[in-house]
């Protein structure tokens, strides 16, 4: 049985939530292979809203295994909040699966997240200050600590020791902070060991012989294309890598084993932190998709910068991930507005560009090139079949499934899970030229 990937085409905060919640009711193993707890989303638990940030909203299903596989950095400390949380909600998180690769956030790196954006100034990135870019640093300078150094008290001691004694001259000298104790880090990791010790497991080798066994996996990207680290709009990026790529390394299985790459793609787009943003509008238009569409974000509460869809970044995001299918989400944001537009192509250096520029340069002063579709002023919120959307609604949805060359089998006109609209043929599709 192939595993699907699930993965957003833009900045983050596509909806990714509600499609891996219809995705994962089909699934038996639900897998988040990069990032950490600089996601969120909120689900439905025991009656009450609940934010998750690094478990896989697929927990709430009882056949479903959620795993967290070798691509993802740990804070075990908001990993067992949210366990408890959710054994709170009668919710049993005794499932999860914690790969022992998976890396570490220590609280060294939570500090140098917040020291390194202050010292960055008018420059930062804006990051959600949780240690994540800290970590894969780390991770990639082959010190890091991982989940499964929990396990081992003598090993876990001496390898903090090894790189505490260079972050605190760090934190000291340089930043002027105070110094961080090992005694109470070491103390409260290896508590929190104790905790985790029996989720820890090879989840690479548990998802191979999953998908010999017949089961699906569904692999479930954080933040999204253009935050990926190798192939976003660096350096207003992520440390990880939320494209395909990225969640086959992340997890260990092999390209052989995907068949579907679904991308999460908003009616419009938004984005949190700095960085340049072609169709950002500051004018109603991206008032009401802020205040309609509720974008502040679960994990830091910040407003969300809000524009246009822009198709140049959906045609980059198919290309990048060889997207399969399009899962197009809060289409109900845009109801009254007198007119829709859709960023085609950028203008840039006296040039025309139908895909992503190869310079950030030309990225950064990229005016969007628009094409101006009638509005609809229908609220969406009750329509159960796709047939039913107004008809400029639909011929919304059809351009910009034309425009990315890649069919969209599911369109999202609200948080409900019956608020999903299965699409049939919407408009002939073809591949990008
Ligand atoms: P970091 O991932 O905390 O290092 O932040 C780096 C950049 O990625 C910042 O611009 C963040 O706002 C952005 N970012 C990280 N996670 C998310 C997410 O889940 N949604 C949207 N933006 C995110």
């Amino acid at each position: 049985m192939p595993a699907t990937i699930l993965i957003g085409t833009q900045w983050g905060d596509e909806g990714k939530g509600k499609a891996t919640d219809l995705l994962a009711a089909r699934s038996d193993f639900v897998v988040r292979y990069q990032g950490g707890n600089n996601a969120g989303h909120t689900v439905l638990a025991g009656g009450r809203l609940l934010k998750l940030h690094l478990i896989p909203s697929g927990i709430l299903y009882p056949s479903v295994t959620p795993v967290i596989a070798d691509g993802v950095v740990v804070d075990p400390k908001v990993l067992l909040e949210e366990m408890d949380a959710l054994a709170e909600r009668g919710i049993d998180p005794s499932r999860l699966a914690l790969s022992g690769n998976a890396h570490l956030i220590m609280p060294y790196h939570l500090e140098l997240d917040k020291v390194t954006e202050r010292f960055l100034g008018k420059h930062k990135l804006g990051t959600t200050r949780r240690g994540i870019g800290p970590a894969y640093a780390d991770k990639a300078a082959r010190i890091g600590l991982r989940v499964q150094d929990l396990t081992d008290p003598k090993i876990f001691r001496e390898k903090l020791d090894l790189v505490l004694k260079e972050k605190n001259l760090v934190l000291t000298r340089v930043y002027n902070r105070l110094p961080l104790d090992g005694d109470s880090i070491a103390r409260d990791y290896l508590r929190y060991g104790e905790r985790l010790g029996t989720h820890i497991t090879d989840t690479g080798a548990l998802l191979y012989g999953a998908l010999r066994a017949g089961r699906r996996v569904l692999l479930e990207g954080a933040q999204g294309t253009l935050l990926d680290l190798d192939h976003g709009t660096y350096p207003f990026v992520t440390s990880s890598n939320p494209v395909a790529g990225g969640a086959l390394t992340g997890s260990g299985l092999g390209p052989k084993e995907i068949d579907d790459v679904i991308g999460v793609t908003k009616a419009y787009v938004t984005r949190v932190g700095s960085g340049p943003f072609p169709t950002e509008d500051v004018s109603t238009a991206g008032r009401q998709m802020r205040e309609k569409g509720r974008e502040v974000g679960t994990t830091t509460g910040r407003s969300r910068r809000c524009g246009w869809f822009d198709a140049v970044l959906l045609r980059y995001a198919v290309r990048i991930n060889g997207l399969t299918e399009l899962f197009l989400t809060k289409l109900d944001v845009l109801s009254g507005l007198p007119q829709v537009r859709i960023c085609a192509a950028y203008r840039a250096g006296g040039r025309r560009y139908e895909d992503m520029p190869p310079h950030q340069t030309l990225f950064h002063k990229a005016e969007a090139v628009y094409e101006s579709l009638p509005g609809w002023q229908e609220e969406l919120e009750d329509v159960r079949r796709f047939q039913d959307l107004p008809g400029a609604a639909r011929a919304y949805v059809a351009r910009i499934e034309e425009l990315a060359g890649v069919p969209v089998r599911h369109v999202s006109i609200g948080p409900d899970r019956e608020q999903t609209l299965e699409v049939g043929k919407v408009a002939r599709h073809r591949r990008p030229a």
